[in-house]
């Protein structure tokens, strides 16, 4: 590979997705973007780079970002952060929603939608103890195709097979050939839209729940920072923030803290104007 490919690549990769790259990932290109060249009738990742560089196409950049970011994801990935909202944060939120009897849950970085379903399910499962409440999941994701996937709410044996528990499977998916498809029902509960993290996503509106995991990992210190940042200022002062288990705010960002009693659930911190966090 050319000196100059590693640069040109992962720069337009950092810049697209925020996704950061050191060389020492530069074997990647080679074995995730020789396909993409093919596609675009070019012989080599080299080729590619100096395509990209010398004339900036959107269509081509999108595929290198598709390419190198990681889209793995599973039903009930981790399994404690759906017995966390099941236990901890619905029943806290009934409380304090009472009022307005409605719950709003982002799965930012949603991939093919498996953690936004499961989220659905478990509300469906406990849709007795939220009677005249309603629920709105919006999942988010970078790509395209990923976005695309969740809508059509189908997976393959091998994605069902990974965490879904077969009392969920009976219940909500019905074989649609060699795939399962997940109820129109369910279907129904959650909305999917491409949404790239680095951008502002207010028009989103405000979230009760940010499911955001799994993703700033991918990130240097100080974008997953300015994510963080956004991120808080989508969401109420007792909103619930869940990270994945390989992330935290934790010397990334003063917008949210730790919740003592909950590994793995942050809240806002609250500043009063000119002193100490008072959360
Ligand atoms: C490893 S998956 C995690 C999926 C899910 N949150 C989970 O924990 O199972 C990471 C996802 O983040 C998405 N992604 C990467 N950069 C992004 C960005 N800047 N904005 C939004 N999504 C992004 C990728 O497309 C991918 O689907």
């Amino acid at each position: 590979m050319q000196a100059q490919t590693f640069s040109i690549l992962a720069n337009v990769v950092k810049e697209r997705s925020g996704l950061a790259l050191t060389p020492d990932k530069a074997y990647l290109f080679d074995t995730r973007l020789m396909a993409v060249a093919r596609r675009w009738s070019l012989d080599s990742v080299d080729a590619l780079a100096n395509r990209i560089y010398a004339q900036p196409n959107d269509l081509q950049i999108n595929d290198v970002v598709q390419a190198m970011t990681t889209n793995e994801s599973l039903f009930f990935r981790d399994t404690k952060p759906f017995t966390l909202f099941v236990e901890t944060m619905l029943p806290a939120l009934k409380k304090v929603r009472a009022a307005r009897r409605h719950i709003r849950i982002w799965s930012a970085a949603s991939s093919a939608g498996q953690e936004a379903y499961s989220l659905a399910m478990l509300i469906k499962d406990h849709e007795a103890e939220f009677q005249g409440w309603t629920f709105e999941i919006v999942g988010t994701d970078l790509c395209q195709q990923m976005v695309d996937h969740a809508k059509t709410g189908l997976y393959s044996q091998f994605e069902i097979h990974r965490g879904l528990p077969d009392s969920m499977l009976h219940k909500y998916f019905a074989q649609a050939g060699d795939h399962w498809q997940i109820s129109q029902q369910i279907r129904n509960m959650v909305r999917f839209q491409t949404g790239n993290l680095l951008h502002s996503l207010s028009s989103l509106g405000q979230f009760d729940i940010v499911f955001c995991r799994n993703v700033l990992i991918y990130f240097d210190v100080a974008t997953k920072g300015k994510v963080l940042d956004a991120v808080a200022r989508q969401m109420p002062d007792d909103g619930y923030l869940v990270l994945g288990g390989a992330e935290t705010v934790l010397g990334v960002s003063k917008s949210f803290m730790p919740m003592p009693d909950h590994p793995g659930l942050y809240a806002k911190r609250r500043f009063d104007a000119g002193k100490a966090a008072v959360h």
